[in-house]
This record gives C-alpha cells, sequence and structure tokens, in this order.
C-alpha cells in the first residue's frame, strides 16, 4: 500500500492527478466510482480539469460501487442521482457509459450481470473507495465474506445512522443496498482509498496497519498489489 498523506484541500487535487495519468495512457480506462461526502472534493477538481481541457473521460466507462434498494435514479439521495449531479453531467463522459447498479431491480440474476458487465469490459482500471467507520467497502458490512460479488445487503444500524444526514429523517433511510462484493472490487487492477477527518483515524490504522479480518472489511486492500490510500492529516494522525 502506498500512503499519500497531506492537507484535507490539497489532497483532493493529489488523487485527482492519478486520473489525468490514467487517463492519458490509457484515454478508455473503466473507472469505478464512489459516492458520499469523501470523493466530493476530487469530484470538483475533475470537473475543473476538464473544463480547463487537461483531462478528458469522452472514451471511459464507468461502473459505481452500490446504490440504495427503493431508490429510482431521479430521487435525489440515490446513488445515480449524487454521481449525474456532481459528476457525470458536469464532465464530457457519455452517460449511457455509466453504470450504477440498479436499486429497483434487485434479484440475484441482476447483481450477477452487473459483475459479468465489468468483466466483459476488461475490468476495472481504477476504482475509488471510500470507507465506513466500521470499515465498509461499498455496502460491505463488516462480516461480508471476501469472497463476496455483487448482492444486497441489509444496511447496518451505525451505517444508516451514519447516512441519516442526507434524509429528512432515520425512517427514510434504506434499509437496503446493492453493492458490488469484496471480490468485485478486489479484482480491480488499482484501488484509491480515500478517507477524510477525525473520525475516519482509527478504521484507517485498523484497515492499513491491523489484522486482515472480514470483521474490516476494508483490511483486505493490504493483500490488493495496487493500492494508493489518500488521507489527509487527521485521517491519517494514528498511523
Ligand atoms: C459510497 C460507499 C461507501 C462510502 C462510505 C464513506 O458509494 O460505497 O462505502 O464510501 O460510507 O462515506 P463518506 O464518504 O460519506 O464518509
Amino acid at each position: 500500500m502506498k500512503i499519500i498523506v497531506d492537507t484535507t484541500e490539497a489532497i483532493s487535487a493529489l488523487a485527482a492527478k492519478r486520473y489525468v495519468r490514467l487517463l492519458r495512457s490509457r484515454p478508455n480506462a473503466v473507472l469505478g466510482f464512489a459516492t458520499g461526502s469523501t470523493p466530493l472534493g476530487l469530484y470538483a477538481e475533475l470537473v475543473r480539469l476538464c473544463d480547463a481541457g487537461e483531462i478528458s473521460f469522452r472514451d471511459a466507462m464507468s461502473f459505481n460501487l452500490d446504490e440504495y434498494v427503493g431508490l429510482d435514479g431521479s430521487h435525489e439521495q440515490s446513488y445515480r442521482w449524487f454521481m449525474d449531479h456532481y459528476l457525470f453531467e458536469k464532465i464530457d463522459i457519455d452517460r449511457a457509459r455509466t453504470h450504477v447498479p440498479s436499486g429497483l431491480d434487485t434479484d440475484s440474476a441482476t447483481a450477477e450481470a452487473y459483475d459479468q458487465a465489468i468483466i466483459s469490459t476488461g475490468g476495472i482500471d481504477l476504482q475509488l473507495l471510500g470507507i465506513g467507520n466500521n470499515g465498509h467497502i461499498g455496502f460491505n458490512e463488516p462480516g461480508t465474506p471476501f469472497g463476496s460479488r455483487t448482492h444486497m445487503v441489509e444496511l447496518t444500524d451505525s451505517t444508516r445512522q451514519a447516512n441519516r444526514r442526507f434524509f429528512k429523517s432515520l425512517d427514510e433511510v434504506p434499509t437496503h443496498a446493492v453493492t458490488m462484493g469484496i471480490r468485485t472490487v478486489m479484482n480491480a487492477r488499482s484501488i484509491i482509498l480515500m478517507a477524510l477527518g477525525t473520525a475516519k483515524a482509527d478504521i484507517i490504522r485498523k484497515t492499513v496497519q491491523g489484522e486482515v479480518t472480514e470483521e474490516v472489511p476494508a483490511s483486505i486492500l493490504q493483500l490488493h498489489p495496487s493500492v494508493e490510500v489518500y488521507l489527509d492529516y487527521q485521517a491519517a494522525s494514528l498511523l
């Protein structure tokens, strides 16, 4: 694992440079994207670079990690809406080449088809990950088998509480999600894990320096050959 630590302001710009390098050498790269608060600065920087003509997503393709069950893509808390709003509508990517798991069609054949679609592109070149306070990646909560592929999950209380801030009340936070599995994520050729803020410091320590265990899903990343961990000073404070 390569650990990159900088200020909260600088870390998104550093991560964005990774995309500039990748897309210059491989314009048709397959990108794995994440939602949540953490990538917002990175996405804003990618929009800026695209506007400035320094990066182009014209030939790229994308697959998102996860989606809430029960929300369709026009719902403002759906991850499809999030991606369209914060990134896809603001860069030159072809929306038809962007993929987010369906929150409505949740049977196992559809989940399997998502993995197959990724495989048929030749696989994800660069997968972006945030991390939950409990170590989840995607919505793979503690205890998820490392061999899992795209599947439906029940969200833990702590994850629903953490994401409550985006909804009017806890009752409105979906109870289930569809997520790429841990195997799906580990199949990516390279991975970026981003974490910002003191609240992530403890789980980052466990992820980077702790035991590799299904109780800390992100700890599996220690076994991946190409992972970069982008942290601000706060998230890195316990390393
Ligand atoms: C989002 C995702 C989640 C988040 C994680 C951190 O697509 O898969 O694993 O990355 O919950 O969320 P934030 O960035 O809001 O702290």
